[in-house]
């Protein structure tokens, strides 16, 4: 088994230098496959990675509205995902449709998103953010009286209380966070007193009021680095608890709860990744003029933060 495993990842290594590939790797995959990764990050960092590279082909192990921003960032680039049925059913949602309607019923609103959005609904948006800038792009808006803000309802009453600014939201949430209970907190910091609290914002409104830090995967990995604490709750997907295990030997770590597993971030393999490879596919498209409109609201977020 050991020596299958070691023949499969020789083989992904000199697939990767005959296309010129890289593998880029969200923080809440399998350990195997954040272990193949040239880079792990957050869902932003790894479409920014994906443009400042000059790889060829960007094998991406994620979920799709991630590959799509690859794709909106670098469009000369052949982005493929080994499981492209991987989605966000956040992401999925709210569609354009459902955008313009709102769009319409506030004629005078600015229009942000959250980064866990279609291509089509991006290329709707003023604005792109993500759960690390998102504040911070509100912050930046008062000029507007109005903001739409989707379509995570728990992120749009997060960056509400932080900004202090009434946000016209969506119903949207995402089913992997919601399933992170203040009584699973509660129950944590009951057992390891001294532990930080760390969540996502994509967490229940009444799980954040009870966190040290709401911050975003890569946030939270810098946060576990550089806080002087010796161990940390961790409320987020429980894939993120990998590396910072990995990346800090000497700390603790404890997910917030064991039902935290997001399904499609699991459904990446390093078999799939190297049949990717092997056949190039399958490569992920976004028509021209979405992407043109897309990158536009990403340009104006990057342009604030
Ligand atoms: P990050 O951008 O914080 O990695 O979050 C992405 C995501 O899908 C969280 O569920
Ligand atoms: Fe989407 Fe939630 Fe999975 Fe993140 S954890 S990819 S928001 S379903």
């Amino acid at each position: 088994m050991m020596k299958e495993n070691h023949k499969l990842i020789e083989k992904i290594k000199a697939l990767k230098i005959k296309h010129q590939a890289i593998i880029l790797a969200h923080n809440y995959q399998l350990p195997e496959v954040q272990d193949l990764a040239d880079f792990c990050g957050d869902s932003l960092e790894l479409s920014r990675l994906a443009a400042k590279n000059n790889a060829e082909v960007i094998v991406f192990c994620g979920v799709y509205f991630m590959a799509e921003t690859a794709v909106i960032l670098s469009p000369e680039k052949k982005v493929i995902m080994p499981d492209i049925t991987a989605g966000c059913p956040m992401a999925n949602m709210m569609n354009a449709d459902d955008l313009k309607k709102l769009k319409k019923a506030h004629p005078q609103a600015v229009t942000v998103g959250y980064v866990n959005t279609s291509a089509e609904v991006k290329a709707e948006l003023d604005y792109c953010c993500t759960s690390a800038n998102a504040v911070a792009v509100v912050n930046a808006l008062k000029d507007y009286k109005e903001i739409i803000f989707v379509p995570d309802k728990y992120l749009a009453d997060y960056v509400s209380k932080q900004s202090g600014r009434k946000l016209i939201s969506w119903h949207g949430f995402c089913p992997t966070h919601v399933k992170i209970l203040p009584e699973d907190i509660l129950r944590e910091k009951k057992i390891h007193p001294q532990a930080k609290v760390m969540v996502h914002p994509e967490c229940l409104s009444s799980v954040a009021v009870l966190a040290d830090a709401v911050l975003s995967t890569s946030q939270m990995a810098k946060y576990a680095k550089t806080n002087p604490a010796k161990e940390f709750i961790v409320g987020t997907e429980a894939g993120l608890v990998y590396c910072l295990k990995r990346d800090n030997p000497d700390k603790k770590f404890y997910p917030a709860s064991a039902r935290a597993v997001c399904p499609n971030m699991k459904l990446t393999t390093q078999e799939k990744v190297l049949w990717a490879l092997e056949e190039l596919k399958d490569e992920v498209r976004v028509p021209k003029v979405v992407r043109e409109k897309a990158h536009l609201a990403i340009e104006r977020m990057l342009s604030i933060v």
